[in-house]
């Protein structure tokens, strides 16, 4: 029986030295460490022996028992410790790089803008977004009856139509040429509020830019010369322009300025609706009325002014079709820019 303990005891110990994995090692104790396995059957044949033999020989059984039982855990814990560290890892998968945010396509629009008027020496401004009567509408010369007075079209925040979300960054002008003797040479970019409905082309709330300089003998050439050298550094060198007359109360003589679709290089497309033309600004000769209710003679000064939809500007670069876009904050749109 000794003898049998031995070679039981050689095969326990060829098997484990070839046990590569867990189905090896299953196999291992299906044959050794089971009820019918067969070191329990040495065990079983124990009760056989004269009992003068039974001591050592279970002795020897029981230190082959252990022997098993005990590398039989030791190699379990090394293969799932294995497991865990290497083989549910897939190597091949690209890493986990951190993801980071970007400024907004509207604010890249905005200092992208302000750089631009920077290099050509102007400051830049800001008013508040709640406004009063004055700084919106009179010293801006609108008619009392004029249409953008109604509450259909401005927000009034107090009854008495005192004070409003301004429809416009025009009245930062206004306070500009209140507070600060000529020459003025600024731009003021910011929040306005229309009540509009909200659609592809219309929100609530957007931004604008306005810019205004204020100098002896000012001239509609240097307007011109101005918003060209502005497209061409925000759009690219090969525009043409077109300068059409318009009309805004604050600015006489008034033209919107338009450039070619960059999309179609004015062929005519679906964003310059066949026209071959983008609308990019309002803008014209500070009205004599505005100067003299900011307490300047327009006897002695004269300047020019234009006002930017930042939106706008911003679909056009972005070919975004839908305004409603750029504040849904749907990531798979704002991480593109
Ligand atoms: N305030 C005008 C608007 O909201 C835009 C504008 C046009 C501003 C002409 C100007 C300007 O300063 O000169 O539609």
């Amino acid at each position: 029986m000794l003898d049998e303990i031995k070679s039981v005891k050689e095969e326990v110990e060829n098997l484990l030295a070839e046990v590569k994995d867990m189905i090896s090692l299953e196999n291992f104790r299906l044959q050794f460490l089971v009820k019918k396995g067969a070191i329990q059957n040495l065990f079983d044949r124990l009760k056989e022996l004269p009992n003068s033999e039974k001591p050592l020989i279970g002795k020897e059984l029981n230190l082959l028992s252990k022997f098993a039982e005990s590398e039989y855990k030791r190699i379990k814990e090394e293969l799932e410790l294995k497991k865990d560290s290497s083989s549910d890892i897939d190597l091949t998968l690209p890493g986990r790089t951190d993801y980071k945010g970007t400024y907004h396509p509207v604010l890249k629009t905005i200092e992208e803008f302000v750089k631009i008027f920077e290099g050509m020496g102007f400051t830049v401004a800001e008013g508040p977004d709640i406004e009063d009567g004055f700084h919106n509408f009179d010293a801006l010369n609108f008619a009392p009856d004029h249409p953008a007075r109604d509450m259909q079209d401005t927000f009034f925040v107090d009854s008495d139509d005192e004070l409003l979300l301004r429809t416009h960054t025009t009245p930062v002008q206004v306070r500009i040429m209140q507070s600060q003797k000529p020459p003025i040479r600024s731009i003021m970019p910011g929040r306005v509020y229309r009540n509009e409905a909200i659609s592809a082309r219309a929100l609530a709330e957007f931004h604008q830019i306005d810019g205004i300089y204020i100098d002896k003998n000012v001239s509609f050439a240097e307007l011109k010369a101005t918003m060209i050298a502005f497209a061409k550094k925000m759009y690219g060198e090969n525009l043409k322009f077109r300068f059409r007359p318009s009309y805004f109360p604050f600015t006489e003589p008034s033209a919107e300025v338009d450039i070619t679709c960059y999309l179609c290089q004015g062929k005519g497309c679906r964003v310059c609706k066949y026209t071959g033309w983008l609308e990019i600004a309002g803008c014209g000769m500070v009205h004599p009325n505005v100067l003299i209710a900011c307490g300047i003679d327009p006897e002695e000064y004269s300047g020019y002014a234009f006002g930017f939809g930042i939106e706008r500007i911003t679909m056009l670069k972005t070919g975004i079709d839908d305004i409603r876009y750029l504040y849904d904050n749907d990531m798979r749109v704002l991480k593109q820019f």
